[in-house]
């Protein structure tokens, strides 16, 4: 059983108020990249399936992998057109190699203890030249150690890769916890797992200054894998 099952619905429930403008990013790479008509896409860590449903909507095929049953069950009653896999994304151990054209995550990466296995497993399932474009709460901006000020900025007191636990009582992150890493950590690992950076954004919320990112967003393109002879 995954840790996520227990949130599920409260998850569904918080996205539902925030709109699918989390997916933005994702979506204007997609379209930058020749958009997803016919083709071979996997939405990793896919959650309650918003953002898979989207794609199919586009007329990709979508394979959406998420290891909590409960996530996946809420997901399933978004599309029928999606093949909803239940599976580790450290593994993707029900996707064969190269077979996907994208590769997508919104939100996971900061939710698994090995990030470089979702990488390097997310590079095997590409076909050559496929792309990869994810996206993490900024590790900057949005942690436990980063605090609210009064005028809508933000005081950040640590920067060091751990795990945590919020204290709120019954909020997501106090019942699921997350790995804080930096930004450094996640780009050398993005091209050690094997992609060519494309690209990395820091989206501005849509409000009066100061403000600072929500998240950190990354693009990358699928190199061949090193011969090991
Ligand atoms: C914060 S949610 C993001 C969901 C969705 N992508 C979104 O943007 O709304 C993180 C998701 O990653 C999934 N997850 C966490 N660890 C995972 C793992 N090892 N393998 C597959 N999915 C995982 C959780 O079950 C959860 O659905």
């Amino acid at each position: 059983m995954s840790h996520f099952d227990q949130i599920a619905e409260q998850y569904e429930h918080l996205i539902k108020k925030d709109g699918n403008v989390r997916f933005d990013y994702i979506m204007d790479q997609l379209e930058e990249a020749g958009g997803v008509q016919g083709r071979r896409v996997c939405d990793v860590g896919c959650g309650p399936g918003e953002l898979s449903a989207m794609l199919a909507d586009k007329g990709a095929h979508v394979a959406a992998a998420d290891s909590s049953a409960k996530m996946l069950e809420l997901a399933r009653r978004k599309s029928g057109k999606v093949t909803w896999l239940e599976d580790d994304a450290m593994r993707l151990g029900s996707i064969p190699d190269g077979t996907m054209d994208f590769v997508v995550s919104s939100l996971m990466l900061m939710d698994v203890p090995d990030f470089m296995a979702v990488f390097r497993q997310s590079h095997r399932i590409l076909a050559p030249g496929g792309m990869m474009i994810w996206t993490i709460m900024h590790p900057c901006f949005q942690s436990p150690f980063s605090h609210p000020l009064d005028e809508g900025g933000r005081k950040v007191s640590h920067y060091d890769a751990q795990y945590w636990k919020s204290h709120g009582r019954g909020t997501i992150r106090s019942i699921v916890g997350s790995y804080h890493r930096s930004v450094s950590d996640y780009i050398n690992g993005f091209q050690e797992a094997g992609f060519e950076l494309v690209r990395t954004d820091e989206p501005l919320p849509d409000i009066p200054p100061p403000r600072v990112p929500h998240w950190f967003c990354a693009v990358g393109k699928s190199k061949p894998a090193r011969n090991s002879n």
